[in-house]
């Protein structure tokens, strides 16, 4: 098992089941979030009361931190039909056609990853969620008709981790934008508590406090340590998580005091080794083992939050808080290589 799957916040084939157990059903259930949940809550008021669909809405932040669960909360107060789908899996633009003209009235239409649309399929989006039309071309060539075709207004709610890559029409085409940031101890507690009772195993407060702070803001990754030291329990006969069991299993994940991952460390060390100079995300990925994309949108973000990590334009350099969070897994050998002795 790599640790660095642990605490990466992307989703895993294996626990989708577990994960469609404690996905949060409504705003109700959702946890934190504040913000976000009361603006969802009037735009969603408002298109009711005007009959008409919602507004097209992207969410945007790293990898489990509620944009899925999002979605689908906002479909069911919307009483409305959801059609999931990804970027990845929308290849072809007769795919993407196919599900929007079997779209209802208000239904909503969630986009996964949608970054990642290729640039035919996107380009279908634009009229579609501008004007609920789309033009089919037959017959292509010098001759070549192509055919309008009306959709019922709906709504499209895109998730992405990466923002920034969101070609400027597509992203100008949504009228909601909301980020989703990295959510507090006391939430995670909240979050781990709400997930225990339903998988009707004890938890201590303390313990799922201590769990809220090792998660990485991360509802997913908190969710998925209480799995893993649900089982520490129940294999040592117990069935309550108390705090002396909750510390037993996170030092054996793996997952410091500062709630850093194995990864978290590896950048940040590959960072101290080289001192004040900027290191570039290909050497990052290189040296800690994981792909660019996975460093940028699950890794960095935290790192960034947590003050431990800088981006400057020539690339990313250690902060002296991150140095001091590394510093006991810094051999003398490896500080005085990256000039800090
Ligand atoms: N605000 C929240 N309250 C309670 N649980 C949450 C919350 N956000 C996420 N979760 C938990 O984390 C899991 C992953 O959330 P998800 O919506 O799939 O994240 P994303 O789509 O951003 O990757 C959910 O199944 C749920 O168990
Ligand atoms: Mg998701």
């Amino acid at each position: 098992m790599a640790d660095g799957d642990v605490y990466s916040g992307l989703p895993r084939d294996e626990e989708r089941t577990f994960e469609t157990i404690l996905r949060p059903r409504s705003f109700e259930e959702f946890v934190g979030r504040e913000g976000t949940v009361r603006n969802l809550k009037t735009w969603i008021a408002g298109a009711r009361l005007r009959g008409e669909p919602l507004d097209h809405i992207l969410f945007s932040g790293p990898p489990g931190l509620g944009k899925t669960s999002l979605a689908y909360i906002i479909a069911s107060e919307l009483e409305v039909n959801i059609k999931s789908t990804s970027g990845p899996a929308l290849d072809r633009p007769r795919d993407l056609v196919g599900l929007l003209t079997n779209l209802r009235r208000g239904d909503v239409l969630f986009i996964d990853e949608i970054h990642r649309l290729d640039v035919r399929v996107e380009e279908y989006l634009y009229s579609a969620m501008e004007d609920f039309f789309i033009s089919i071309i037959i017959d292509p060539g010098p001759h070549g008709r192509a055919i309008k075709m009306d959709l019922k207004p709906f709504t499209l709610i895109g998730a992405t981790t990466r923002e920034g890559l969101l070609a400027a029409p597509l992203r100008s085409r949504f009228q909601i934008l909301e980020r989703l940031d990295f959510y507090g101890a006391d939430e995670l507690a909240e979050i781990v508590l709400n997930s225990a009772q339903t998988l009707e195993i004890g938890l201590e407060q303390e313990a799922a406090r201590l769990i809220g702070t090792r998660s990485r803001g991360t509802p997913r990754v908190a969710n998925r340590l209480l799995r893993r030291i649900r089982d520490v329990a129940q294999a040592g006969g117990s069935d309550t998580i108390t705090t002396d069991i909750a510390e037993e299993g996170l030092s054996r994940l793996g997952v410091d005091e500062m709630g850093l991952s194995d990864v978290d460390r590896k950048v940040l060390l590959c960072l101290a080794r080289n001192g004040a100079r900027p290191v570039g995300l290909k050497t990052i990925a290189a040296v800690v083992g994981e792909e660019e994309g996975t460093i940028q949108d699950v890794y960095e973000p935290f790192l960034i939050r947590r003050g431990l990590l800088e981006r400057t334009a020539r690339g990313r350099v250690i902060s002296e808080k991150g140095l001091e969070a590394v510093s006991d897994y810094l051999g003398t050998e490896g500080r005085r290589q990256g000039g800090l002795l």
